[in-house]
């Protein structure tokens, strides 16, 4: 089976609904054709200011949303980042190929960095990139599937695989993002134009897997939407529609064209009601699933603890390669 890997940070009450449908669907498919490795990564979380205690619980609750959205921690390897140390070390030898230029040209670390400030703009931050390449090339990981947010970051793991490669010797896998054409983009129900993000500076377009269904239909009830009145995909002229057929078909397994038809004559107001009760429907046995989940932290932890001894022994390999690669003496 080819090898995946991808991973997400953990975020304080919930993962957001563009997370399920960029990333956990297609996970959840992908590991029954695949050897797949999941992680939370709880060190990338630390590139912005954490709350400790707010930091431990949200990965733990991020493990249990993975779980409770189908990832089945038998089949496939779920591990918290840190539990492996070999992705700082890996981070760190791979800083020392990585071009200043080339880091500080990430779009994302562009905007975080506007965003934060220059004071809150540390250094983890501009590394953050290079953490995540570490992350993908310990596992020789062939795909990655993600959301179209971190087709810049694959694109850079793929250019220091291959420049490792070549100023070392066949070291690493050259790995392949795998983005959802259809899915890759969630967008913000009230400003369309932005993507879903569990950064928004206002909670209102953001719809969390966990939050009270009658949050979620709310929310929903009053997304953005245009004056035409028809149930149409134009992701130019009717981004709000469009972006909520594009969460209908995800959720619903209907396709786009389909919908369309379903509610040609019919009202938005029609529409979001059904699509209310599709997303309710779809989220409320994930949410019973946490919270039975994280009523027992121990078994959880217990989990994750296995699953990490799994993970660091593929991690661990590759590290001693790369250690052996660049000249590092081995310990005796
Ligand atoms: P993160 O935690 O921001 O997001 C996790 C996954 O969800 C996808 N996603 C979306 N997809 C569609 N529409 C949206 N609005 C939306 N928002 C988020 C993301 O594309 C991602 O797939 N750097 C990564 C985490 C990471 C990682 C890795 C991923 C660390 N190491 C190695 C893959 C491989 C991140 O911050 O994702």
């Amino acid at each position: 089976k080819p090898r995946l890997f991808s991973g997400m940070q953990p975020s304080a009450d919930s993962l957001q609904i563009g997370n399920y449908i960029g990333a956990l669907l297609q996970w959840r498919e992908m590991q029954r054709t695949h050897d797949a490795i999941f992680c939370v990564v709880d060190l990338h979380a630390i590139t912005v200011a954490q709350d400790p205690a707010q930091l431990r619980e949200a990965t733990r609750r991020t493990a249990a949303q993975y779980i409770a959205a189908g990832i089945d921690p038998e089949q496939s390897t779920l591990f918290v980042q840190s539990h492996v140390s070999a992705h700082a070390e890996l981070a760190w030898a791979l800083n020392t190929i990585t071009g200043f230029g080339e880091a500080s040209r990430m779009t994302q670390f562009k905007d975080k960095s506007a965003r934060h400030g220059a004071d809150a703009t540390t250094v983890g931050l501009f590394a953050y990139p290079v953490l995540m390449a570490a992350d993908i090339l310990l596992y020789d990981a062939e795909v990655v599937p993600t959301g179209e947010d971190q087709r810049q970051h694959i694109e850079l793991t793929r250019n220091l695989a291959e420049r490792f490669n070549s100023r070392f010797g066949e070291t690493f896998v050259v790995p392949e993002a795998q983005i959802q054409k259809a899915s890759a983009k969630i967008y913000d129900l009230q400003d369309p134009a932005a993507k879903m993000s569990k950064s928004a500076s206002s909670e209102k377009g953001v719809v969390w897997l966990l939050d009270e269904p009658t949050a979620t239909a709310k929310k929903i009830k009053s997304a953005t939407t245009d004056s035409e009145g028809s149930v149409r995909y134009d992701s130019a002229e009717k981004p709000g529609i469009s972006n909520l057929l594009t969460i209908y078909s995800a959720l619903s397994g209907t396709d786009i064209a389909a919908l369309e038809d379903q509610y040609a004559g019919r009202g938005y107001g029609d529409f979001k009601k059904d699509l209310a009760e599709v997303v309710t429907e779809t989220f409320a046995p994930i949410r019973a699933r946490v919270l039975e989940l994280l009523s027992d932290p121990a078994e959880l932890d217990r989990i994750l603890a296995g699953n990490a001894d799994k993970a660091a022994e593929i991690a661990n390999a590759t590290l001693a390669r790369v250690y052996d690669r660049m000249g590092l003496l081995p310990r005796r």
